[in-house]
């Protein structure tokens, strides 16, 4: 028997945390608990046999790219990738002839592409339904997805108990280009209780329409006046990202931010002792590899 559960609304695309309704999120995470029983049991199944996923990747990727395959084949179905740098993308192909294309092949397509709103632009072109895997420094809505999981399973919990106890996640770096962070504070301010603080080097705050969103969810506190040390105390969850240096117009700019935080085993003494450590990767310089070994670093946990 397949371990998936009949799925009531899915959404047609999922391009945006916004596509995606509180209740599909909690059929996604049970889903995910019985997908991890069954690789742990059985490696997979055959429910996907005979479904093809185009895997269309305009940046590079590992984990986001070797997931999504790794979970097709898992369930017995198969992948055709497109890449950017070796494809007809090379000769002037238009994303949206790329997407026609693949469209006539495969059941469903995830992209990553640099611009933000191309998953959408995708989406419009598009018979099969698109998931984005990554657009620019738009959104990056799966890999929240599994971030909220993680954090369940960390914690045992997604949100705080009451407005006396709230889960409080921190999230450092370069909140202004990383779209995990975009996608996983519009998701997470979705439950209640939550407080979320942000600490970013100068520049690189979290844009103000994401703010402003987050802010519509009435439950949800966001603070942006405290530093690193200030908050490890008080965090639950601390969230790192590294600063992406490709959305940067110089390498002046870069370099007046770059290796600007790290998280040490200095600032884990500062930490609670059951904060989660966590981090989409790839990791570049800030967090210190003898962070790796603590127990509280959830990045490389399988
Ligand atoms: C991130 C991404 O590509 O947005 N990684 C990921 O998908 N797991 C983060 C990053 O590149 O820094």
């Amino acid at each position: 028997m397949s371990a998936f559960e009949p799925v009531v609304s899915v959404p047609d695309h999922i391009l945006s945390i916004n596509d995606i309704s509180t209740g599909f999120i909690e059929q996604l995470l049970r889903s995910a608990d019985s997908m991890r029983d069954l690789v742990a049991t059985s490696g997979g199944d055959t429910s996907l046999k005979h479904k093809l996923l185009g895997c269309i990747f305009y940046e590079p990727s590992t984990r986001t790219s070797c997931s999504f395959q790794a979970a097709m084949l898992r369930l017995g179905g198969s992948v055709v990738c497109v890449n950017g740098s070796d494809s007809s993308v090379k000769k002037g192909e238009t994303l949206q002839d790329t997407i026609q294309t693949m469209a006539c092949y495969c059941d469903i397509l995830a992209l990553r592409h640099p611009e933000k709103g191309s998953a959408h632009s995708a989406s419009l072109v598009s018979k099969r339904p698109v998931i984005n895997a990554g657009d620019g420094v738009g959104e990056h809505p799966t890999q929240a997805l599994l971030d909220l999981y993680t954090i369940r399973s960390e914690l045992g919990r997604i949100n705080g108990t009451g407005p006396e106890s709230k889960l409080i996640v921190t999230l450092l770096g370069d909140l202004r280009n990383g779209r995990t962070v975009h996608s996983l504070v519009k998701l997470l301010s979705r439950f209640p209780h939550v407080s979320l603080i942000y600490v970013s080097p100068k520049g690189l705050e979290l844009p103000d329409y994401i703010y402003d969103e987050v802010c519509s969810n009435a439950d949800v506190d966001q603070v942006a006046t405290m530093t690193l040390d200030e908050a490890i105390s008080v965090t639950d969850v601390l969230y790192v990202t590294r600063i992406q240096k490709e959305r940067f117009s110089s390498s002046e700019e870069y370099s007046q931010v770059m290796g600007s935080y790290c998280v040490d085993t200095a600032l884990m003494k500062k930490a609670k002792a059951k904060m989660v450590v966590m981090h989409p990767l790839p990791r570049v310089d800030e967090i210190a590899i003898e962070v790796d070994s603590d127990s509280r670093a959830a990045y490389f946990r399988y």
